[in-house]
């Protein structure tokens, strides 16, 4: 159903490639989402300025995007910038982001182009400033027919007010086409979501240990497998994306039913007498 080019296995390095002979290529997850964190604590490790660790982690997303495309994984989603970050970091680092932000697709268009990614953005982008908003439709419109990995960058990006949107364009819908709220279902909240053109995440991995979904995706989450490791993410790099998704793939997913291994199903439940009680 979903495109993602022809994968490119012989670009890996020989490490990739050794996690990669370990994975079984026809359940790669579709749509991997991963919160990016620990740049602060990169630096701080390091007695360097913060900002330093946002400009490394910067260049962990082209890795990491290039290694995706390589293993023709169709959609790829980076929680780049949060409400809260624009709201509670100050000033100097939320405008040291911004620069950063514009800069990255200055220099990495040309490598997206040559990797076949195209970049989209999810979020309230309309409140970044002029200049970020140019280039990013820049990126976008010079990356738009490309047909590898589709890189979703979540910038200004809340799952809470996300849902806030999507409820606003539903109630404005069924006010013009006066649908029956009764009627009403999941699939309506989903079409007017901004990940409406992309199928929900498999995979959420985390960088830097901590355990938390940080208002991100949070309905499209709902049955992603979780990996959390304790790299930060200036020394994330492709292989741990392999290795995330080696991982998954020893997961068992059960969207809610029962597994192997969990007893036998009785044919005929009224049978059972409950003993207790
Ligand atoms: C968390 O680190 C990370 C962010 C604020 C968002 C991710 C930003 C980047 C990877 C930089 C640039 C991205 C692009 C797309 C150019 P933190 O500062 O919260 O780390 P800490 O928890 O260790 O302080």
């Amino acid at each position: 159903m979903y495109s993602s080019g022809t994968p490119r296995i012989h670009e890996l390095s020989p490490e990739e490639l050794s996690v990669y002979a370990m994975l079984k290529p026809e359940s790669l997850p579709q749509h991997v989402a991963i919160i990016m964190d620990g740049n602060g604590r990169w630096a701080g490790r390091r007695s360097l300025k913060r900002f330093l660790g946002h400009q490394q982690g910067a260049k962990s997303v082209q890795l990491v995007t290039e290694t995706a495309s390589r293993i023709g994984l169709p959609w790829l989603t980076l929680y780049a910038f949060s409400l809260e970050n624009k709201l509670r970091r100050p000033r100097a680092e939320v405008n040291f982001l911004m620069r950063l932000l514009k800069t990255y697709l200055e220099n990495n268009v040309q490598r997206m182009m040559d990797n076949n990614v195209r970049i989209r953005y999810i979020g309230r982008t309309h409140d970044l400033p002029a200049e970020v908003q140019d280039r990013m439709r820049w990126a976008e419109e010079t990356t738009s027919r490309n047909t590898g990995t589709t890189l979703t960058l979540a910038l200004n990006y809340g799952a809470r007010s996300e849902l806030v949107d999507a409820l606003r364009g539903l109630v404005a819908e069924m006010r013009t086409k006066h649908l029956n709220p009764e009627r009403l279902t999941e699939e309506d909240i989903h079409r007017h979501l901004y990940t409406a053109h992309m199928p929900d995440p498999d995979l959420l991995i985390r960088t830097s240990g901590e355990m938390r979904v940080s208002n991100f995706l949070l309905w499209q989450i709902a049955y992603a497998e979780i990996y959390v490791t304790d790299r930060l993410w200036p020394d994330f790099r492709g292989i741990h994306l392999l290795e995330a998704i080696a991982a998954f793939q020893r997961r068992e997913r059960r969207f809610g039913g029962i597994g192997e291994g969990c007893g036998e199903v009785e044919e005929d439940p009224e049978r059972i007498r409950i003993a207790a009680g």
